[in-house]
């Protein structure tokens, strides 16, 4: 069996539309995952992320390229790959006419499980996310986020060596993130691959062990956790809003070539790489230039880490990515 959870060779997708006819949403994609990571796919809206998850699960066929999960490629051995893996989709997949438990029992059953075995996990996950409440009611019954908390609930219900999520924490009330978090830390230090996508830099930072930036369906950053901050080091996010905005400002600004500058009425923002001193020695000197009514540095968001990286790497400026 091959020692990589994920092979991704090459890997496209074209979708065809309208306007552009032809998208290419994912763009030669290349990566292996060894077993037992928490690999998180980081991207802002757009990139690409829920392709590729897709392809990955089945789900979708590539346009060009190879996919394989524990060796197993996606399109020649769909079976082999779907039974081995667990799958959160952005679109909750429930069976809407069932109940929560039902939805749980059927799915346990569906993975091998025998009844009595799948009671007893069903039981303990109702308990762990929290649903014994409505444990009997019928999943069309719930808001979209306890259906989401159903179908997240699905992934430690069995032990398929492959989990996806696709943002699995959207919606989610940031305690129940935290305990979910919590628990697929666990599943990996069990052996389980986890392979979970966001948008969020914070989330992807405290969770996964290895890393993949993806922009435009093309990989621009691959690592762990200290080469993803070294990546944000030294950039810093300054938000100044002035009483009266200074006359020639802008001008000044772009004197300093910063990753982002946006200016709306009389405010302020500007992305810049540069040592903290620095951009604290600006910021002084913006204070004392007119009177300031807030102001704020921040280090980098995800979106100055993308435009900067899409900068340095000589392509054409990216398109504002709303992270
Ligand atoms: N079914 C589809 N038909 C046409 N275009 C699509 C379809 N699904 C996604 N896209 C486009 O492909 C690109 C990547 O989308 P997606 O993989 O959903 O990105 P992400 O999950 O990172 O937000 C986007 O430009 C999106 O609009
Ligand atoms: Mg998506």
């Amino acid at each position: 069996m091959s020692e990589y959870a994920l092979e991704v060779e090459g890997l496209v997708k074209e979708y065809r539309r309208r306007d552009p006819p032809l998208l290419r949403a994912v763009d030669g994609l290349s990566f292996r995952v060894h077993r037992g990571c928490l690999f998180g796919l980081l991207g802002p809206n757009g990139a690409g992320k829920t392709t590729t998850l897709k392809i990955l699960t089945t789900l979708l066929r590539p346009t060009a390229g190879r996919a394989a999960v524990l060796g197993y490629d996606v399109l020649h051995q769909p079976l082999e790959v779907r039974r081995r893996i667990a799958v959160v989709l952005q679109e909750t997949a429930v069976d809407l006419f069932l109940s929560v438990r039902d939805n749980l029992l059927s799915y346990a059953r569906f993975h091998g499980l025998d009844r009595y075995e799948a009671r007893r996990r069903t039981a303990r996950v109702l308990e762990q996310f929290h649903l014994l409440e409505v444990a009997s009611h019928k999943a069309m019954d719930l808001s979209g986020g306890l259906r989401r908390r159903v179908q997240v609930a699905k992934v430690f219900l069995v032990d398929t060596p492959v989990v996806f999520l696709d943002e699995f924490s959207t919606g989610m009330d940031p305690l129940l993130k935290r305990e979910v978090m919590d628990r697929l830390r666990k599943e990996a230090a069990r052996g389980r691959t986890v392979v979970l996508t966001t948008q969020i830099l914070s989330e992807a930072e405290e969770l996964c062990d290895d890393i993949l930036i993806l922009h435009r369906g093309r990989s621009v950053a691959r690592g762990d956790l200290n080469t993803l901050k070294l990546l944000s080091k030294d950039v810093y996010e300054l938000s100044l809003t002035f009483a009266v905005l200074p006359a020639g400002i802008r001008e000044e600004l772009e004197q300093l070539a910063p990753v982002r500058l946006a200016i709306r009425n009389n405010s302020v923002e500007i992305a810049l790489r540069a040592e903290e001193s620095r951009v604290l020695e600006l910021a002084r000197a913006l204070a004392r230039r007119a009177q300031l009514l807030h102001l704020e540095v921040r280090g980098a968001s995800l979106e100055d880490i993308f435009i900067e990286l899409t900068r340095s790497a000589g392509g054409p400026p990216p398109e504002a990515p709303s992270v």
